[in-house]
């Protein structure tokens, strides 16, 4: 005879409903730049680094020539990928493409770390990286900055043995500091080989020549470091949700097994490849940032007694610390009653910065203004 046992007494309570994993319930959602105001009225959108003289106009083109989207697009990407390379003189095969690079950050970490590894960036670094650490079950660790910037020794010193994936957006987002070549090189040599080196590089495109990081030479050459890299900056195709990333071939095999299999629609394949072949597009719209972000920061600098400080940039936006008697906060509320949203970061936490994008010379002169006469009314 089989003795019968109260079984409900000594098993737990049956779970009423799916339950996520820890780490999925710790993550705090991104928060996009808004596009409107507090009573959702739309306002002019300076919050999310979009490219102020809009798409190239081949890649318009390229989309009206676009025949049959019944069909699924190419799962390689290869014409994409062919121009990527030829443009950066990189071998095609070491190139993925993502759906924006933001699913390429999250697959780099999702295939190098886990639970029980810790991933590493900078404090102030992009905020997605803390997502697509704990996604992945791994720890988030920030490392201390150096005056919003980007610490190398401090990086270096924060590694552990648990450490698979150190982050770094050069220029970094909301920031926009830099480190350079020498720097960018000192924090690999310092690196185990087991760690995998992620070099955002969103705004690239935005940083003058002479100031290259020399990331893609990394990649080229070592085993450890990948290079992201997006339409959605320069290439003003935010919408149409196209990144790619070049590393060590066994680096890129691993994101292609894990990546979406058509994560490049049929219209952003034609887009991109267009846009990448006109670099005229390109170098106007470098060349309008340069002009109307050195006109804006030393519009700002003449508020300095007031505590306004702009941060060295070297994106498509400026970050202005307020330390005077106009905070922040009343600045960002005062500047979407002139019509436009930009991005406080009390989230981030900066609550004492205001992420400003570049946008056309009529905004920048109205921004400007409208900060001067804030600054000035406000005791
Ligand atoms: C530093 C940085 N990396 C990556 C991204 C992601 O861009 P996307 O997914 O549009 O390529 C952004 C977007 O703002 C960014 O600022």
């Amino acid at each position: 005879m089989a003795i019968m046992t109260d079984q409900t007494a000594t098993r737990a309570a049956p779970i009423a409903c799916p339950q996520p994993k820890d780490w999925i319930r710790a993550i705090h959602a991104y928060v996009p730049g808004k596009s409107a105001g507090l009573d959702g009225q739309p306002l002019i959108k300076l919050s999310a680094n979009e490219n102020p003289l809009g798409t190239s106009g081949a890649a318009v083109e390229a989309r009206a020539q676009v025949a049959n989207t019944a069909l699924y697009p190419d799962p390689d990407s290869k014409d994409l990928r062919a121009a990527l390379a030829a443009l950066h003189g990189l071998d095609p095969a070491r190139i993925v493409m993502g759906t924006g690079s933001d699913e390429l950050l999250h697959i780099a970490a999702q295939a190098y770390a886990g639970v029980g590894d810790e991933v590493l960036f900078v404090r102030y670094g992009f905020s997605v990286y803390p997502i697509a650490a704990r996604r992945c079950g791994a720890t988030p660790v920030e490392a201390p900055d150096c005056d919003y910037g980007t610490d190398v020794d401090a990086l270096l010193a924060a590694v552990t043995e648990r450490t698979r994936v150190v982050f770094l957006a050069n220029p970094n987002n909301p920031t926009g500091s830099y480190i350079g070549r020498s720097e960018l090189a000192r924090l690999h040599a310092g690196l185990r080989p087991d760690v995998l080196l992620v070099v955002d590089q969103a705004y690239a495109e935005y940083v003058a020549e002479k100031d290259d990081d020399g990331a893609l030479d990394l990649a080229r050459s070592a085993a450890n470091v990948l290079v992201t890299r997006t339409f959605s900056k320069i290439y003003g195709l935010a919408g149409e949700r196209i990144g790619w990333a070049t590393g060590p071939v066994a680096v890129i095999d691993m994101l292609n097994r894990i990546r979406g299999p058509f994560n490049v629609s049929l219209t952003g394949q034609a887009m991109g490849l267009a846009a990448v072949q006109d670099q005229a597009f390109v170098q106007a719209s470098a060349a309008h940032n340069r002009a109307e972000r050195a006109r804006f920061v030393a519009a700002l600098e003449q508020l300095g007694n007031h505590g306004l400080r702009p941060l060295p940039s070297q994106a498509n936006f400026v970050l202005i610390e307020f330390s005077g008697a106009l905070t922040a906060e009343a600045a960002y509320l005062g500047l979407m009653d002139a019509g436009y949203i930009t991005r406080w970061l009390p989230g981030q936490g900066l609550p004492q910065c205001l992420r400003i994008t570049i946008g056309t010379p009529e905004q920048m002169d109205a921004i400007a203004t409208a900060l001067r006469a804030m600054a000035q009314s406000t005791r």
